[in-house]
């Protein structure tokens, strides 16, 4: 039997429409039903084209592709969303779910909108979105398809997140700054998946421009169907660009700039430091880690975010705006690990605690992880906190325990260029 949730449209559509980019701190923190609608598509008569509720109404090319898994909620155990493009004209925006261990089939109608037109190297696309919030069970896989009656995809499965805070082993898979080499990406990618990790963490800066969705196609190719199955929590990057297209492909929680996602045992901060104020570093984003990581009970605490604020390499340096702001949130809120990129190499710091060197278990450990397709930097210089720098294309894979968390960073060819661990 198949049982339908039909979202009312007055219920949930939502009421206004973002298009100015630079306020999408609207939204709700955890999940709804309404779908964001990014910024710069614009109707004949110059207006915002809003949402569409789902209807049967079918296109000419109606079936569903570019199927990817969204993270609506910070409870990624319960809530799950399921985003798809088709033609521009349908409409069709069903989600049809089944337990793999058998259970009730349920179909869930959601949302669909329009982005692009006169941006670089794209036409205009629909997007569709179905968010499924709190309809799901901790640690169970599902079978899914998308689309509606007569353009359905094919089915794939996916697995919640673990009951949060119920101890179970997790294995993470970094990597970062892919842009402007999309083979290499598939390298990382086919190369991350070789050992079958529950998440993906990516520290931004997927593609050269973030405005030309052309770019975008590459990088979604090269990524093949790990998006469909398996969880992937960006950072933006600044190549993103603050451009629609990262918004309206993704899907985050909250304003998908600066999120917190829980899966299992492990709080996951993303977080935006390609900002339109600074205010936004050092007064907004500053107290939603401080008090992201004073309220969560989880054993487990990284971040991510994109460009580092403890670097040795000389290409960049170290951002002293993101240091001052949220290093000592990271430290005294026990964020284990921080996952940058930017700087297109592999580094790793000793656990810093107010600026200085502590054992482990009592700072935070920050890893550079740029190499998974940016021209690689080479220049580094000595620096009390940096422990490692490897001017390489690589991807580390943590494995996270009850005590201790275990990273193991890989170049291209499987050889282990660095080992470290890290207690609670
Ligand atoms: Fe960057």
């Amino acid at each position: 039997m198949i049982v339908l949730l039909a979202l009312s449209a007055c219920d949930f559509f939502p009421e206004s429409t973002d298009t100015s980019g630079t306020d999408t701190g609207a939204l709700p923190s955890d999940c709804s039903p309404e779908v964001f609608v990014p910024w710069g598509t614009l109707g004949a008569d110059g207006a915002p084209v809003p949402a569409s509720a789902h209807s049967e109404t079918l296109g000419a090319e109606p079936s569903p592709y570019a199927v990817r898994l969204g993270w609506p909620s910070r409870d990624a155990s319960r809530s799950a969303s399921m985003l798809w493009r088709t033609d521009v004209d349908t409409l069709a925006s069903v989600v049809e779910l089944t337990p793999v261990d058998g259970g009730e089939t349920v179909r869930v109608e959601g949302y669909s909108f329009l982005f692009g037109s006169g941006t670089i190297g794209e036409g205009l696309y629909r997007i569709h979105e179905v968010r499924l919030c709190g309809l799901l069970q901790p640690g169970t896989s599902y079978s899914y398809r998308v689309g509606g009656e007569g353009a359905w995809s094919d089915s794939t499965t996916f697995t919640t997140a673990p009951e949060p805070g119920s101890g179970q082993p997790l294995r993470v898979a970094i990597a970062g700054d892919s842009r402007g080499d999309y083979s290499t990406w598939a390298t990382v990618v086919s190369s991350m998946e070789s050992h079958s990790p529950d998440l993906y963490i990516f520290s931004g800066d997927m593609v050269e421009l973030g405005a030309n969705q052309a770019e975008w196609e590459s990088w979604f190719e090269a990524t093949g169907d790990l998006l469909a199955r398996k969880p992937f929590l960006a950072a933006h990057g600044n190549h993103e660009f603050l451009a629609q297209h990262y918004f309206a492909q993704f899907g985050f929680p909250g304003n998908e700039e600066w999120y917190a996602v829980e899966w299992g045992d492990l709080l996951v901060l993303g977080l935006n430091d390609t900002v339109r104020s600074e205010e936004e570093i050092d007064s907004t984003q500053r107290q939603f880690i401080e008090t992201e990581l004073a309220a969560t009970a989880l054993p487990w605490r990284f971040a991510t975010h994109h460009q580092p604020a403890w670097s040795a390499c000389t290409a960049h340096d170290s951002n002293l705006d993101v240091r001052e702001a949220w290093s000592p949130a990271f430290e005294a809120g026990r964020a284990q690990v921080v996952f940058a990129g930017h700087n297109h190499i592999y580094e790793r710091s000793v656990p810093i605690r107010d600026g200085s060197e502590v054992p482990d278990g009592q700072g935070t450990v920050y890893v550079v992880s740029g190499g998974a397709g940016a021209p690689l930097y080479t220049s580094t210089e000595d620096s009390w906190w940096n422990v490692k720098a490897n001017s390489i294309e690589h991807y580390i894979i943590g494995d996270i325990g009850a005590d201790s968390a275990s990273f193991v960073v890989r170049d291209l060819s499987g050889n282990i260029i660095d080992e470290f661990t890290v207690s609670r």
